[in-house]
Parts: structure tokens; C-alpha cells; sequence
């Protein structure tokens, strides 16, 4: 279609590196809106006629249909999926086809489709998101008040309920939400209109083709429109962000449902078997959503190099930037369902957590906030004398609650009975009320309002 000049066809390997239409196919939506919004625009500016842009319509929406039905024929000496349809137009309606491209190169409208794909794919990880944030706010309604261990450093550090481990992941995805919807905003601005790089003399109207596609206004720089890719990769690095945080709760539940620990069960809807160990639950699917972010930080990772030291304006380098997002993004949406899944799933083992909880000492901060509050110590000094408490019960192998108070007394003096009261890991989360804490009615409350604004975001 560019061949005008050309005399011989292309080498066949000259094909095979250049050609990209097994992967931008999937812009096909988004490469027919976009040469619709195109075509009207140029006969409402009197560019073309009426009756060139209705046929031009006719025939894109021919096309849409006939890839949808799955009986149009991707070419691959066509290069892209941007000569696909601009041959296919031509069969279907002859010479007016060749009007479309007025005012237009393959380069703004690349940029323009991929930029409308992305702004999709946005939308549909951000409702996957939501669906992820109620899965984990409703298991936390239900666990406002079931006690597990909580870990620093994978050492029991002091007891936690349930919920509250589930809500540090609703926080977290509602940053990643943030960071899509950034993302978003940015590139909510149309390269239509700014030709191959150096705008076009036609009288475009690009505010008109902008708010057809959905856009908040054209770009305003035409070299920087079609050479722009920092949509890609600021999306990539919130994909990259989120899944990120996946793989830490992806890592948290193969730790919770090894028999090691076995504080959470999953069911055989998100386990497999061995095929030689008979006994084996494993959790694939966990295991497989902490390996992906591999790919996914591999995309953003290849894009940035990609982008690295180009000039201006558009290079055929940028081509590259659709297979690895468009399998990351594909990769995230998969992960994050699957991570819906389980938290839907999976049951705590209550007795299991609460038993976990009280191992290792896990209320000694307890015992120490005691001897500042009761006995107004220095916080330093009740931190010793805890500690020397729970060497103590370490060697005689007893775990706090059970050490007569006459050997705590033995330590300091002035402990009374009444210590025994904070000891339990009830007791020790019930009284972490502070904003933010563990404590099961700040819990209860945090997870009753994330389902109210999920609730309220229609999503
Ligand atoms: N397939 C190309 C891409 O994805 C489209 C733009 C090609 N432009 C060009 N002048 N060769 O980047």
C-alpha cells in the first residue's frame, strides 16, 4: 500500500521481523473507532464528502463485524492491523478507502489505538480490583475478630486478628487503583491529528475526533504525540506495583497452608494434587500468581530499554511495545481473579491461628505496656524486665500466661494478679484501638466502610 516507489517485494525475513499483525490485531476495535471518528471528522471539516465518510463507515463497520465473526483474514504481507483493515475497506467499498488516510500516518494512529486499548485495559484491571478489595473487605466482616499470629521478620510478633491482616490488602489495592487511574488521566489525550509527525495542512478539527474517542483534549505537541509512550509504561510500572503486592499475599497464603503452619485451608477448587504423593494439597495457584509478576516486571523492564535513548519522533523500536503489555496486563487480570478466588475460598483455621497467636511470647509487649501503665515505668525498663520475664518462662518452657505470678514477682516486685488479664491474645487485641489498629472494633468498622465505598462506586 506504501509501495509506490518500491519495485521488488520485501525479503522474507524482512517480513518476518517487521511484521506485527499477530500482535496488534487485538487493536482492532480501537483502529476501526478511531478511523470512524477520523473519517467524520474529515467530512465535517469538508475534507472529504458525506458520502465518501458514510461509505467509509459502512465498510468499517462491515470489517468490525466480519473480525468479530471471526471470517476476516489477517494478512501477514500486510504488516499491521492498521493495512489489514485499510485493505479489507478497499475491497469493500473501492476507492473512497483510500481517503481515509488523509491527514492521517500510521503513526498517530498506532498511538491512538494503543492508547485507547490501554485506557481499557485500565478500566477492566481497576474493576477487577474493586471485585479483589470486596472479596478480602467481606472475609474481614466475617474475621473482624479471629485471632492469628503476626509476623516481623517471620518471627511471632504479636497477635493480630484475621481482618486486619485481609485489609493491609485492600489498602494496598486501593494505591494501586490510585496509580491507575493516574495513569489514566495522563493519557487521556489524543495523538489523532498529528499526522506522522509533524501535524498536516488539512483544516483538522482534533478537538472533534478527541471527544469522539473519549478523549480529554488532542495532544499538543505533534512530535511528542506519536513518539509518546509513557502511557505504556506508566501503566506497566502500576501493573507492575500491584502485582507486586499479589506475590506477597500469593507467598503468605503457600506459607499459611503448608502443614508447617497450617493456619488457612483451601479448598480443592484452588488445589492439585501430586501425581505421586497421594497425601499432597498444593497451591498452584498462589505459587503461579508469586512467579508471574516476573513477566510482568519483565514487560515494563523491556519497554523502558526499548525507550531508552530513542529520538524523535516516531522509530519503528516502539513497535515493540505492545506484546510484552498486552501479555502483562493479561497476566495481572488473570492474577487477580485468581487471588479473588482464593481469598473467597479459603478458611482460616480459627483454633489453629488463636493457639499460633499466643506461641512465641507474642504478648510480651503486652505484659511491658502493662508495667508502664500500672506501675509508671520508663518504657526502656519495662522492656528489661519483660525481657527478663520471658527468659524466664523460656527456660522453665512455659508460655506467659502460665508463669506464676510469684516468679514474675521474683523479677519486679509490684506485678500484681491483674497482669494476667492482658496476657491472653484476646485481650491483646482488643486493647490495640489506636486508628489503624488490630483491635476487632476498629476491624469490624475499617471493613464495614471499604464495603460501603465499593459499594458506592457502583463497581
Ligand atoms: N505497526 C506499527 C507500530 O506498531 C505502526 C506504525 C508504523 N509506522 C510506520 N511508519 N512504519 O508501531
Amino acid at each position: 500500500m506504501w509501495g509506490g516507489r518500491f519495485t521488488s517485494s520485501p525479503d522474507a525475513i524482512m517480513d518476518e521481523i517487521n511484521a506485527s499483525i499477530d500482535v496488534d490485531r487485538h487493536l482492532y476495535a480501537q483502529d476501526i473507532a478511531a478511523s470512524k471518528a477520523h473519517a467524520a471528522m474529515l467530512a465535517a471539516q469538508g475534507i472529504i464528502t458525506a458520502e465518501d465518510a458514510a461509505k467509509i463507515a459502512h465498510g468499517l463497520d462491515t470489517i468490525l463485524l466480519e473480525i468479530e465473526k471471526g471470517t476476516f483474514t489477517f494478512d501477514r504481507a500486510l504488516e499491521d492491523v492498521h493495512m489489514n483493515v485499510e485493505n479489507r475497506l478497499t475491497q469493500l467499498i473501492g476507492p473512497a478507502a483510500g481517503r481515509l488516510h488523509t491527514a492521517r500516518s500510521r503513526n498517530d494512529q498506532v498511538a491512538t489505538d494503543f492508547k485507547l486499548w490501554i485506557r481499557d485495559a485500565i478500566d477492566r484491571i481497576d474493576k477487577a480490583l474493586a471485585a479483589y478489595q470486596r472479596a478480602l473487605a467481606e472475609k474481614a466482616v466475617d474475621h473482624a475478630a479471629t485471632v492469628m499470629p503476626g509476623f516481623t521478620h517471620l518471627q511471632t510478633a504479636q497477635p493480630v486478628t484475621f481482618g486486619h491482616h485481609l485489609l493491609a490488602y485492600v489498602e494496598m489495592a486501593a494505591r494501586d487503583r490510585g496509580r491507575l487511574a493516574d495513569a489514566r488521566r495522563r493519557l487521556n489525550e489524543s495523538p489523532l491529528g498529528s499526522a506522522a509527525l509533524a501535524g498536516t495542512s488539512f483544516p483538522l478539527d482534533r478537538e472533534k475526533t478527541a471527544h469522539a474517542l473519549g478523549f480529554d483534549r488532542p495532544a499538543a505537541n505533534s512530535l511528542d504525540a506519536v513518539s509518546d509512550r509513557d502511557f505504556v509504561l506508566e501503566t506497566l510500572a502500576a501493573a507492575a506495583i500491584t502485582a507486586v503486592h499479589l506475590s506477597r499475599f500469593a507467598e503468605e497464603i503457600v506459607i499459611w497452608t503448608s502443614p508447617l503452619a497450617a493456619l488457612v485451608r483451601l479448598s480443592d477448587k484452588f488445589t492439585t494434587g501430586s501425581s505421586i504423593m497421594p497425601q499432597k494439597r498444593n497451591p498452584d495457584a498462589a505459587e503461579l500468581v508469586r512467579a508471574k509478576v516476573g513477566r510482568i516486571i519483565g514487560a515494563l523492564s523491556a519497554l523502558l530499554i526499548v525507550m531508552k535513548g530513542l529520538p524523535l519522533a516516531y522509530q519503528k523500536d516502539m513497535q515493540e511495545d505492545k506484546e510484552g503489555a498486552m501479555d502483562a496486563l493479561a497476566t495481572l487480570a488473570l492474577s487477580i481473579a485468581a487471588m479473588t478466588g482464593m481469598v473467597r475460598d479459603m478458611t482460616p483455621d480459627t483454633a489453629r491461628m488463636k493457639k499460633a497467636a499466643g506461641e512465641g511470647y507474642s504478648t510480651a509487649t503486652d505484659l511491658a505496656d502493662w508495667l508502664v501503665r500500672n506501675l509508671n515505668m520508663p518504657f526502656r525498663d519495662a522492656h528489661r524486665i519483660t525481657g527478663n520475664i520471658v527468659a524466664k518462662a523460656t527456660e522453665a518452657g512455659t508460655p506467659l500466661h502460665r508463669m506464676p505470678l510469684a516468679a514474675m514477682q521474683a523479677i519486679e516486685p509490684r506485678i500484681t494478679d491483674g497482669v494476667f488479664e492482658v496476657l491472653s491474645v484476646d485481650r491483646s487485641v482488643k486493647s490495640r484501638t489506636s486508628l489503624g489498629g488490630t483491635a476487632p472494633k476498629n476491624v469490624r468498622a475499617a471493613a464495614k466502610k471499604w464495603l460501603r465505598k465499593l459499594e458506592n462506586e457502583g463497581g
